[in-house]
């Protein structure tokens, strides 16, 4: 059987080459021949009667899947539109790749969370007033954390604890989306990521770090396997399941009584560093669910 998997050819990440030749490896290992071709090695062409022409800059044999390990949502929805079938979805991957249009499709859904406030759209500078500032304080409560809604390893992330700092951040963040959530207390510098195939929780980890409120290992946290309660992992496969994920891992926090509280959904999981972390296989089982699932 023949796959492709594609990824981002401008982003010079060391963890995402090595994540990307950890699945070429493990699907050879399992009989599946993974194709990694770059974004930027696929043209997408309108021609003069306006039909859709795919030019792939490498000669490369039709895959059975696609494994889409990018936040190249345009190519995505091409590619779908070509009949290629797309692990993730080109829909889920746009939903994931933005904390707004996430929290927005989580509405609803009786999902355990913390309180979430949207921020405005602008132009150019968010400018609010004190009143708006005021009322964020309001109900959030002494301080917050603000992220952008595109982000990824924590570093949108930011502690807000005045209403100078909100104001600055704001106007920081430019004409870029954002939200702004209750701080879980119980949760600073810890955190849960449960990897998810299918509808199948693969394992899960503790990530810690102690000098900072943001848990990801990119960003200092060490991750440790972790057993689920029963109510962690239901929590994760409900929200992994809304968001029309075939894989995932989803981020939760720990609550004031330990609960379980969604935190985020990520599409495209760095899964090396959880496969180190515990010992555990990620790449292998989701190779395997693909590959029966286009059977
Ligand atoms: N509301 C919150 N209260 C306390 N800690 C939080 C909260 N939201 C996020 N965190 C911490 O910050 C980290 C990064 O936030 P997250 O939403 O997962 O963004 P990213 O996409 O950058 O990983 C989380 O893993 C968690 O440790
Ligand atoms: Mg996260």
């Amino acid at each position: 059987m023949k796959a492709w998997v594609i990824y981002n050819g401008s982003l010079k990440l060391l963890k995402m080459n090595q994540l990307i030749e950890k699945l070429v490896a493990d699907a050879s290992v399992i009989g599946l021949e993974l194709i990694p071709i770059k974004n930027n090695e696929i043209v997408p062409v309108i021609q003069k009667d306006g039909s859709l022409e795919l030019t792939f800059l490498q000669d490369v044999p039709e895959p059975e899947f696609v494994i889409f390990w990018d936040k190249d949502i345009l190519l995505a929805s091409l590619l779908e539109r070509k009949g290629y079938k797309l692990y993730n979805s080109a829909q889920s991957i746009e939903i994931c790749d933005d904390k707004s249009l996430m929290h927005a499709e989580l509405i609803g859904r009786e999902l355990h969370m913390p309180k979430t406030i949207f921020g405005p759209f602008s132009f150019d500078y968010n400018l609010v007033n004190d009143t708006y500032l005021d009322y964020i304080f309001t109900e959030l409560g002494d301080r917050l954390v603000l992220k952008e809604s595109k982000g990824s390893f924590g570093m949108q992330v930011y502690m807000i604890d005045s209403r100078e700092a909100l104001a600055e951040r704001i106007h920081q963040v430019g004409n870029r989306s954002f939200i702004m959530q209750e701080v879980i207390e119980s949760s600073i510098g810890r955190d849960i990521r449960v990897n998810i195939v299918g509808d199948r929780v693969i394992g899960a980890m503790q990530r810690v770090n102690d000098n900072d409120f943001r848990a990801n290992i990119t960003n200092g946290g060490v991750g440790r396997s972790l057993q689920l309660t029963n109510e962690q992992e239901e929590l994760a496969l409900k929200a992994h399941a809304a968001l029309g994920l075939t894989f995932s891992g989803v981020d939760l926090l720990y609550g004031p009584d330990e609960e379980p509280m969604l935190c985020e959904v990520n599409s495209n999981v760095n899964f090396v560093s959880f496969e180190l972390a515990t010992g555990l296989d990620y790449a292998k089982p989701l190779l395997r669910h693909l590959m029966e699932n286009v059977r």
